[in-house]
């Protein structure tokens, strides 16, 4: 067992480190601050990050199993690649640009649902004791923190507002020209997230429905947030870029502070899966299930769904984007074509 402290009140994983100066990105008031030396610190991190490495070092010491690891090339490098964004804005076509930062801001939004998720007290589904953990903790200050982070919280934006002001730096307030509301409803987010909400049951009939709700929204989340990595590096290497778009790398510099932000997320959602994974799961009545069973069915289901439906419906709302704003373009077909020709050798299969 570590010495360190594991168990935490709601409002310390809520605890904002000091911060020297706030982070104000286009005159929005953000999340985050930098430090005395400025560098940049992530919102609610000042026990939550600490809580997290705690928690692992205590499960790997009760439990001899280390935390779950998604590498990030299970997903290929995001769609458009580099060379297509930077070829659309070089050819005059930055709408699907503007469409794709704005998407992601989007579904950042949709990221503050895992709020609403009510998990009680996750006790009496588990055998062993969970005093303690990053499950015990879930509903008290983890998913809340992570809302705000991703939705923002009171006067401070977060991850949502902070996309769109990246969008608006790089392409000095595009939304004055170009209907948002179009773009977002042309890439299938007229009624809220595509795809987003059923939750099909998987697992055995007399596991709790809430806590199968449960582990899959935080699978599903998780596996958005690692491959979200892709989604950093690419946009970093043309945000930062002071020929190709405005604001001088603030766009890119913001970026770079959501993506600091994403670690926690990772970091407690992958801690609590794994103490899923290695406990023995009590349905209704007491019958006894294995972890590793319960939690390889769900995570199964999600990364086939991650790498297949899910993909597939991304890119093809990107490239509707693309081919709609090429269509208003007088040398649109021949721009079409040249972004096809760049396509990277496994999205183009
Ligand atoms: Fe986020
Ligand atoms: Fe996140």
């Amino acid at each position: 067992m570590t010495t360190d402290q594991v168990t935490f009140t709601e409002a310390e994983l809520l605890q904002d480190h000091p911060v020297a100066e706030p982070l104000i990105a286009g005159g929005l008031r953000c999340h985050g601050g930098f430090d005395e030396d400025g560098t940049y610190v992530s919102p609610r991190t000042l026990h939550r990050a600490p809580a997290i490495e705690a928690w692992q070092a205590q499960h790997a010491a009760t439990f001899g199993r280390d935390t779950i690891h998604v590498p990030l090339d299970t997903w290929p490098e995001h769609f458009p690649n580099e060379a297509q964004a930077r070829h659309l804005i070089r050819s005059g076509v930055p709408e699907p640009l503007i469409a794709t930062l704005t998407r992601i801001g989007t579904v950042e939004g949709f990221g503050a649902n895992i709020r609403f998720l009510e998990p009680g007290d996750l006790q009496r589904h588990f055998e062993e004791d969970i005093r303690g953990t990053a499950i015990d903790h879930l509903g008290r200050g983890l998913f809340e923190a992570h809302g705000r982070d991703e939705a923002g919280w009171e006067e401070e934006a977060g991850h949502k507002d902070m996309w769109f002001a990246a969008r608006d730096l790089a392409f000095e307030s595009p939304t004055a020209k170009v209907d948002i509301d179009a773009m977002l409803e042309r890439m299938g987010f007229g009624q809220g997230p595509p795809g987003g909400a059923v939750v099909e049951r998987l697992l055995p009939a007399d596991i709790d429905p809430n806590l199968e709700l449960i582990a899959t929204l935080m699978i599903r989340v998780l596996l958005i947030e690692v491959q979200a990595f892709h989604t950093f590096a690419w946009a970093d290497a043309w945000l930062s870029d002071p020929d190709l778009v405005a604001g001088e790398g603030r766009a890119a510099d913001l970026v770079s502070y959501i993506r600091a932000d994403e670690t926690p997320h990772v970091g407690y959602l992958k801690t609590a899966l794994t103490e899923m994974r290695d406990r023995t799961w009590l349905g209704e009545g007491g019958r006894r299930h294995e972890g590793a069973a319960m939690i390889g069915t769900l995570w199964d289901t999600s990364l086939e769904a991650s790498l297949g439906a899910g993909r597939r419906q991304t890119r093809a709302a990107v490239l509707g984007e693309v081919e709609h704003w090429c269509s208003t373009h007088p040398r649109g077909a021949d721009i079409l074509a040249e972004f096809h020709h760049l396509a990277s050798v496994d999205t183009a299969a």
